[in-house]
């Protein structure tokens, strides 16, 4: 089977790369030409763990072809995957030119059957967008090629993306023609295989799977930090308040973690489009919009809580953040709660010193030497008056308190995460401070 991927961003790349492993004839296309040959050369845009060995792999055996040309590989292949960006507008709405301009090209390029399907987060109702931007173009050309149009969101966590599109939960796929789920049953038919579950059904209710899902997801993370908010007021403490939840089935114990916030590149942006979707067509999101609102003031929660240990008095203190990304195994600094605790701390007058096992980079190219870069983590704390856990990278984990008190100033840890024990903190003569306990 050949198959197109159009665009190379995280879920195209990743996509791409896992139908090739199966066996499939994969061209992935993008427009920007220094990525395309990069990823020839076998050079990763993204860190993903496991990405890099499986293009190299599928490359070399001759299954993953990157590209920058769409309109030549057309004849030859019998479905497009979309994947190209849906960026948020000012409105929160998501910007579909990309997905129509892909709709476009195939619609004046086509020559056989082609199945469209959509795997970019969008709006209920793009199919119905993208189906009419193909007829219009096949009206212009005067030609009646027959093609059809379908929803396959995708459900892929950053740092774990291989492995979730190799051994998915399930598989969700909107279609409207009995030609395009067979195709379709074919391509994904490896993973049933394995016992995973693929879902057909209409597609607006496809479309609409992934943004419930995503806000579901983001509902259970602002729940927990408003209870933990809480808790911290009424002295109770939010990790044994999220064990006893957790262990009644109809709960389950997953996505229950209090935390300074969630970001990256899906939720804020589902929840905002949401929340847009229900204002158009005159349906307020209520539970949405409050767990966006709370998400807003989470990010802030840590420099909350220093400020306050700091009686208000941040200018020149060294504070130190481990961790940038928006969460481990990522270099993700999309919406990440670091870049609003740094700004915070700036503006406060402190001198921050950050360390990530990956995102440094990323933070330079954001926001440039505002900071100071250090080698490891404990060069970090070096002279440190406070240091705070932002991101739960493993190494973060069971660090040396020992050493870190000598090497720090001060004595202050604020664990965003609640990773640490507060205990064996408190042994060592830290004021240790977590998300919902006092
Ligand atoms: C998410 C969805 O999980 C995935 O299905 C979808 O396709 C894309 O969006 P991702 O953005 O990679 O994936 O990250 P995820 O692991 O879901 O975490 C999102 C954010 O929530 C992170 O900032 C994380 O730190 C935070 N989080 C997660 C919590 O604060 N508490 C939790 O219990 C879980």
């Amino acid at each position: 089977m050949n198959i197109a991927i159009v665009g190379t961003g995280y879920v195209g790349l990743v996509t791409g790369t896992c139908f090739s492993e199966m066996g499939v004839d994969v061209t992935c296309v993008d427009i920007n030409e220094a990525k395309i040959k990069a990823l020839q050369a076998g050079v990763m845009p993204i860190y993903e763990p496991g990405l890099e060995s499986l293009v190299q792999k599928n490359v070399q055996a001759g299954r993953l072809h990157f590209t920058t040309d769409l309109v030549s590989c057309l004849d030859k292949v019998s479905v497009v995957f979309s994947a190209v960006g849906t960026p948020p507008d000012e409105d929160g709405s998501a910007d579909l030119k990309y997905v129509l301009e892909v709709a476009r090209t195939v619609g004046r390029h086509m020559n056989r059957y082609i199945v469209l399907v959509t795997k970019s987060t969008v709006p209920v109702g793009t199919a119905g967008k993208v189906k009419a931007a193909i007829c219009e173009e096949l009206d212009k050309r005067g030609v009646q090629i027959p093609f059809d149009v379908a929803s396959n969101p995708e459900f892929l966590k950053e740092g774990a993306a291989v492995k979730d599109f190799l051994a998915p939960d399930r598989v969700v796929v909107g279609v409207e023609s009995e030609e395009a789920r067979k195709l379709l049953e074919r391509l994904y038919r490896p993973f049933l295989l394995n016992g995973y579950p693929i879902i057909f059904m209409d597609i607006r209710s496809a479309e609409m799977t992934k943004y419930a899902a995503n806000a579901m997801l983001a509902t259970r993370i602002s729940f927990m930090n408003d209870i933990a908010n809480l808790c911290e007021i009424v002295g109770a403490d939010v990790e044994s308040v999220r064990k006893g939840m957790g262990s009644d089935s109809r709960i389950g114990n997953r996505f229950l973690y209090a935390g300074c916030g969630y970001g990256g590149s899906c939720f804020p942006k589902d929840v905002k489009a949401l929340i847009h979707t229900g204002k158009e067509n005159g349906y307020n999101m209520r539970v949405i919009e409050a767990v966006e609102e709370v998400n807003e003031n989470q990010k802030s929660i840590v420099f909350d809580k220093i400020n306050k240990l700091f009686g208000g008095e941040l200018k020149g203190k060294i504070i130190t953040l481990w961790g940038l990304s928006f969460k481990p195994e990522t270099d993700d600094m999309r919406e990440a709660p670091a870049l609003v605790i740094i700004d915070k701390l700036l503006k406060a007058g402190a001198i921050v010193k950050v360390y990530d096992p990956v995102a440094m980079d990323e933070c330079k190219r954001r926001i440039g030497s505002v900071v100071e870069y250090c080698k490891d983590m404990y060069e970090a704390v070096i002279d440190a008056d406070a240091l705070l856990l932002i991101t739960e990278w493993k190494q973060f984990r069971l660090p040396s308190w020992k050493c870190i008190k000598r090497l720090m100033r001060g004595n202050v840890i604020v664990d965003g995460r609640n990773i640490y024990d507060a205990k064996e903190l408190e042994e060592e003569y830290f004021v240790y401070s977590r998300i919902g306990k006092k």
